[in-house]
């Protein structure tokens, strides 16, 4: 077998190009073919009758910007990622701080292994503690049931792992006794793989319960499937031409120290860290939605919601920023197989597992997290964000080419940032 060629995630001047100089320069870095290169720019990467497979009643197709940020490093490989997203600043932000991250050694990221859980639901149980004891009684066998089924699965060394039992003595509709398949997915998400399983097992449970099975559903509450990263910086990383960097990390800690205590700040905070994590899960054809349940569920899992990143300074007086959450993603299965634009973009990334893409996921939500952090404990986020947003005026104004950046600028620096004035700089010229 060819080693795959490493990627240099470090392309400098790449923001400098138009769309297709840049779609070049990447696919060059990660060594990508012409058919990958067709795929990422979009162009009619899904056809319609593929569409038309995926989701019902379907009418088109909605487009949305992909950009690639540059410069990430996790446990020392070099990643470029692909991000799906409407709003500016993020694509920028991720790669900056992925770049001051780098010269510190970059992302050193951890993760579970791909083990989800499947709720089953039973009411009707007279004696739910009893019942608890009867269904563990039966564990190998429910287990050998569950993993009866997919072959492919358990030849991976996936399938049920374990059973737990959770029993709620009191609900609105009586006694409850909830079973959990833990299950080892491998590289699926891993819903199909858990549901089919959980529905599989309802009537041996109804037997061995004398209950009534109800859901048969997984739990986005993926607590068993969580990815870690971390980063660590020198303080002078984050000098400023009017602060030091020491004062920055400080403001750092402290914006974040808000989240930890707030959730009013925390949700913000959190939303933050999905601004870079939601846009790599949807290029790569993933379920966001079960990503940001499985996020927000665990933030709150205390009972009291708060941030899922710390910012703390290291004993050298640098700053030193960590992330843990649930991160339920797969390399199969779903429209990550289905979506052709979603394969190039696993080929662009070059992971080989769902936990290595997980990992580096996870990477990119502690580099946005950090951006937004940084920003908002200096100058705020209103000036790097409007200046980028400028573009999108300039755009909205009729502006193209090289124009773009040229009304930008103008409208910008006179402080005007509206189509209106875009408009006039546009005429004058
Ligand atoms: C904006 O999309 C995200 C931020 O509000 C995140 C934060 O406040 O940490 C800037």
């Amino acid at each position: 077998m060819t080693k795959p060629t490493p990627v240099n995630a470090r392309i400098a001047g790449l923001r400098d190009l138009e769309p297709s100089a840049r779609l070049d320069a990447v696919c060059a870095a990660a060594g990508l073919d012409q058919s990958d290169r067709a795929l990422l720019s979009g162009a009619g990467a899904l056809p319609l009758a593929t569409a038309n497979g995926m989701i019902e009643n379907v009418v088109g197709k909605f487009e949305m910007p992909m950009g690639v940020a540059t410069n990430f490093c996790v446990n020392g490989k070099d990643y470029l990622i692909p991000m799906v997203v409407e709003e500016p600043s993020v694509v920028a932000a991720a790669s900056y701080m992925a770049r001051i991250a780098r010269a510190g050694g970059g992302f050193h990221a951890s993760a579970d292994d791909p083990v989800m859980r499947a709720q089953v639901q039973v009411l009707g149980v007279s004696d739910p503690a009893a019942a608890r004891l009867r269904i563990l009684e039966h564990r190998d066998e429910l287990m050998a049931l569950a993993n009866s089924k997919d072959k492919v699965l358990t030849g991976l060394g996936g399938g049920c792992k374990d059973i737990e039992v959770h029993v709620f003595d009191d609900t609105p509709v009586g006694p409850m006794v909830v079973l959990h398949l833990i299950v080892d997915v491998r590289d699926a998400m891993g819903a199909n793989t858990v549901n089919t399983m959980a529905e599989l097992l309802a009537p041996k449970v109804e037997t061995i319960t004398g209950g009534t099975v109800r859901l048969r559903i997984l739990s986005n509450l993926a607590d068993l499937r969580l990815v870690r990263a971390r980063v660590e910086l020198e303080a002078a990383a984050l000098d400023t031409d009017v602060l030091n960097g020491a004062d920055v990390a400080q403001g750092i800690v402290e914006a974040c120290a808000l989240a930890v205590i707030d959730p009013y700040r925390a949700a913000t905070h959190n939303k933050g860290i999905m601004n870079g994590i939601d846009p790599v899960v949807i290029a790569t054809g993933n379920d966001w939605r079960a990503v940001e349940a499985g996020a927000h569920a665990f933030a709150a899992r205390s009972g009291r919601y708060t941030a899922l990143t710390r910012w703390e300074r290291t004993a050298s007086g640098g700053l030193s920023g960590s992330i843990e959450l649930p991160m339920a993603l797969g390399l199969v299965g779903g429209a990550t197989r289905t979506h052709p634009a979603a394969q190039a973009a696993l080929r662009l990334l070059k992971v080989k597992t769902a936990t290595e893409l997980a990992q580096l996921v996870a990477a990119v939500g502690l580099a946005q997290n950090m951006a937004a952090l940084r920003a908002l404990a200096t100058e705020g986020i209103q000036r790097g964000h409007m200046a980028l947003h400028a573009r999108n005026i300039a755009i909205t104004a009729g502006a193209t080419g090289a124009d773009i950046d040229r009304v930008a600028r103008a409208i910008v620096a006179a402080g005007d940032i509206t189509v209106d004035h875009a408009r006039t700089i546009l005429d004058e010229t």
